[in-house]
């Protein structure tokens, strides 16, 4: 008899890419989020569950154990703290930069810059260890609109092949952090239900690896 396993994604990049990893530790999804509505998948082992969430509540749902591990990228965990949970794995998967962006030049304008962003928390600390005084304008997406109609003077987002920049006319300025998704464990679970994730974390470690030495 295994314990139950409470597993939580979010839709798109890491759920796509989070799968061919948990296949690898014998865990096949049987519903396809892109096409169901459930919330909660059923996968083929019977004692096994994914849930489906935003990807900035994945940390939420495994601090407080609704579930047991869960997969979510480096910037989301910037932002929530990492309270009650353990960071256990680098899958190095939905790989991007947290930048600082915005039109050319814009960061020598104002000593007081405005900043629009959903990543509050690493903005501001990024910003206080510069020694640069800003305003931070929280907004929950489509940040690369904010320069263009004058909400701020830059924004900090995430950025992969710079199309979305280029497209709106903005330009990365300043490399804030290397990100990639994180294989996190609620503390108890672990402690719980040691034997089974520490085998199944062993396993997506030699999947990752073996991976980066093709790669
Ligand atoms: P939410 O739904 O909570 O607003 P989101 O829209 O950022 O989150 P996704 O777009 O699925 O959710 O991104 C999930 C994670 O993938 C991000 O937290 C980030 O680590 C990474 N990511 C985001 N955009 C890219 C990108 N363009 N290329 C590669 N990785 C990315
Ligand atoms: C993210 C981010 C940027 C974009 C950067 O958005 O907020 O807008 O990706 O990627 P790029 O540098 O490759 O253009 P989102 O999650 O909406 O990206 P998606 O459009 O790839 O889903």
């Amino acid at each position: 008899m295994h314990d139950k396993l409470t597993i939580a994604l979010s839709k798109g990049r890491i759920f796509k890419e989070t799968l061919p990893l948990l296949r690898h530790v014998g865990i096949e999804c049987v519903d396809d989020p892109e096409t169901s509505r459930k919330l909660i998948l059923d996968t083929n082992l019977p004692d096994v569950k994914i849930v489906l969430l935003r990807a900035s509540d994945v940390p939420t749902y495994v601090q407080y154990g609704a579930a047991d591990f869960g997969v979510a990228g480096k910037d989301v965990l910037m932002e929530h703290g990492g309270e009650g949970l353990y960071e256990l794995l680098d899958l190095r998967i939905a790989r991007c930069r947290l930048m600082v962006a915005g039109r050319p030049g814009v960061l020598d304008t104002r000593a007081r810059l405005r900043v629009a962003t959903k990543y509050v928390e690493s903005a501001r600390r990024y910003f206080a260890e510069q020694g640069r005084q800003v305003e931070i304008i929280k907004l929950y997406g489509s940040m690369e609109l904010a320069p263009l109609v004058d909400l701020a003077d830059c924004i900090v987002d995430v950025v992969d092949t710079g199309n979305t920049l280029r497209a709106n006319g903005l330009e990365p300025l300043e490399h804030m952090a290397d990100i990639s998704s994180r294989l996190i464990v609620n503390r108890a679970s672990m402690k719980l239900k040691h034997a089974r994730l520490q085998q199944m974390v062993d396993r997506i470690a030699s999947c990752v690896n073996q991976e980066g030495e093709k790669a």
